[in-house]
């Protein structure tokens, strides 16, 4: 369970993201002195996109050294780079293409053709950018999280759930029938910061569920996401933490 200290709560989903961009941008400047780069894996869905909007417009926008910054995507849904359900769409149209980050440093799955292929593609290119290191090690993780309780494209019940060798895997949600490529759970919980992004009512329930399990629940994908050494941070609007 999440410690109590690391839940935000804001009155509006606007707040929130610009609490969530500011964060950004801190922990973009904090790391910038003692690392030469600056690694996060973006979340897809509808959550995060006012975030992207907002790091990509001043007075924030000038303040991140985008030649340090590397984006990577927690996961991708399998369709082409200009789908409408691209989440590399989305954080291009967002804020990719509006901000002067060096093309070489955007990271994006490649959700066309063979997914298996792309999740192995994708998995070298973890290796690479972090050589030396079993996992992978994201100064910052961003993540949402469906009503179901899933984040990232780690539905319940799934085998990525419980990947503990590969970074990256194909998978499918069910429920829509829709294939994706995710990373798995223990690159998520090697991050140094991981922030959870969640609004809305209907996301209620579900939080209060995974922040105050009952004894004998089943685990939901959410409550896998246990940073090894990093920071948890949940950042929540006032409608889906009416229950808490
Ligand atoms: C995706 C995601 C997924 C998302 C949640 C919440 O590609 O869909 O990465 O895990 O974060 O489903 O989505 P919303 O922010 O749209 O509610």
């Amino acid at each position: 369970m999440a410690p109590q200290s690391n839940i935000s709560v804001f009155e509006t989903p606007e707040q929130l993201a610009l609490s969530a961009a500011e964060r950004f941008v801190e922990y973009a400047s904090q790391l910038r002195d003692m690392a030469e780069r600056f690694s996060v894996a973006l979340a897809g869905g509808n959550t995060p996109r006012r975030v992207y909007e907002l790091l990509a417009t001043e007075p924030l926008r000038k303040q991140v050294d985008w030649s340090k910054v590397y984006l990577f995507f927690g996961d991708e849904r399998c369709v082409p780079p200009e789908h409408p359900d691209s989440n590399y769409a989305m954080a291009y149209e967002a804020l990719i293409s509006k901000v002067p980050i060096p093309a070489k440093n955007v990271h994006r799955i490649i959700g066309e053709g063979n997914a298996n292929e792309n999740a192995l593609a994708y998995e070298k290119q973890l290796r690479t950018f972090f050589a030396g290191r079993h996992w992978p090690h994201f100064d910052l993780v961003l993540l949402g999280m469906g009503e179901d309780g899933h984040t990232a494209s780690l539905f319940p019940n799934s085998a990525a759930l419980k990947e503990m060798s590969r970074c990256v895997v194909p998978t499918r949600n069910e429920q829509s029938g829709q294939d994706r490529i995710t990373l798995t759970v223990p690159v998520f919980n090697h991050g140094r910061r991981i922030m959870f992004l969640v609004t809305g009512k209907k996301k209620a329930q579900r939080l209060r569920q995974v922040l105050h399990p009952q004894p004998g629940s089943a685990q939901l994908p959410v409550q896998a996401i246990t940073p090894i050494e990093g920071m948890l941070e949940w950042l929540v609007d006032a409608e889906a933490a009416s229950l808490l």
